[in-house]
């Protein structure tokens, strides 16, 4: 009898288990465009974190290397293929830590995005990817 109440609730955890893992974790979408042929102006929850972690360089005034590859002052001027495409860099520069730069993660710890702030910015990209 004791046998089977073990291989009962042995069962029962491995039904939870797999049940919490298999189930999807729920995306905001509230905040995020649905892409148009005009680009779509920053959703604040992008725009708060590149402007901590990003705009020093890119943007107007920042480093004219990386404004050239990225301008958050000039997002609205790139039609949606465009912010598309550079949501994805972003997307994949932030995965692989590739930036912010080096340097700059040790000058400004506090800039450094965190790991949910990528999960927004890839969901973002997704989205204008669509
Ligand atoms: C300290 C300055 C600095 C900061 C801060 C910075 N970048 Fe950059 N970024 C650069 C420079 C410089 C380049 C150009 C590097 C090159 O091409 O060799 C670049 C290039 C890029 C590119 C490549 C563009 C392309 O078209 O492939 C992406 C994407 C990018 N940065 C995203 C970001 C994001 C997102 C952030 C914030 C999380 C960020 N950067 C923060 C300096 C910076």
């Amino acid at each position: 009898m004791k046998t089977f109440f073990f291989i009962l609730i042995s069962l029962f955890m491995v039904t939870m288990t797999v049940t919490i893992v298999a189930t999807p974790h729920s995306t905001r979408t509230s905040d995020i465009f649905i892409s148009a042929d005009d680009g779509q102006p920053l959703a604040d929850s992008v725009m708060n974190i590149v402007k901590n972690a990003c705009m020093d360089c890119h943007a107007d005034g920042g480093n004219g290397m990386a404004s050239s590859r990225v301008n958050f002052s000039k997002w609205t001027t790139y039609n949606a293929d465009k912010q598309a495409s550079k949501a994805n860099a972003i997307c994949k520069e932030l995965t692989k830590r590739g930036m912010p730069p080096k340097k700059f993660c040790e000058s400004h710890p506090d800039a450094v995005p965190t790991q949910a702030q990528v999960t927004t910015i890839c969901n973002w990209a997704k989205a204008l990817n669509k």
